[in-house]
């Protein structure tokens, strides 16, 4: 175990099987579509590692672009406070639009960019989280796929940060309280 980890909560093989079972999810619901445009976005830098799983399990054409926002807050909670450091390259318009973040703790962050995009005129807007924390929800996010719900733990690992560090670790872990 890494140290600053107090125990794994999902194992890296549980999440290889809950990606493929997204991308199937995903890839059986675009696929359905008469026209498609599809982009998916993902938020920077939580994200990477789960959008570099998961695009690999679409099968289906499709461009990818990321995002960096930052949300002020102390390390373990944001605020609806949310400011565009690095924008999309691709545009939004009349696209099919896949959002894919990490997790979705309060929803603040992910609330801003769903505004913020949906002013863009997408076709459509999905939404697709790695992880969910719903007990911690303060305002609403319609959650079109979902990857896992935790309890309320603060975790890390396959991508998530604590103050920046374990993004690297292959598995969900709890961070070891202070
Ligand atoms: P929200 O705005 O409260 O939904 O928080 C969203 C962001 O907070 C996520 O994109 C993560 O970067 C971060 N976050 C929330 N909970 C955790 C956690 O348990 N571990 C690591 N990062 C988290
Ligand atoms: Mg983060």
């Amino acid at each position: 175990m890494e140290r600053g980890i107090e125990r794994v909560l999902i194992p890296e093989s549980e999440i290889q099987a809950l990606v493929a079972r997204l991308g199937a999810e995903i890839t059986s619901h675009y696929a359905a579509k008469d026209e498609l445009d599809l982009l998916v976005v993902g938020l920077l830098r939580g994200s990477f590692v789960f959008m570099a799983d998961l695009v690999r399990k679409i099968k289906l054409p499709l461009v990818v672009d990321f995002m960096t926002v930052s949300s002020y807050g102390d390390s373990k909670n944001s605020t609806g406070n949310v400011k565009v450091v690095m924008d999309l390259d691709e545009s939004v318009e009349g696209k099919d639009i896949l959002m894919v973040e990490d997790i979705i703790d309060t929803g603040n962050t992910f609330n801003k960019v769903i505004g913020l995009l949906r002013h863009r005129k997408p076709r459509s807007l999905k939404i697709c989280t790695f992880l969910n924390k719903p007990s911690r929800r303060v305002v609403t996010v319609p959650i079109d796929f979902c990857g896992a719900e935790i309890p309320d733990e603060f975790v890390c690992g396959y991508g998530l940060d604590y103050a920046q560090k374990y993004r690297n670790l292959p598995y969900v872990g709890i961070v070891k309280p202070l």
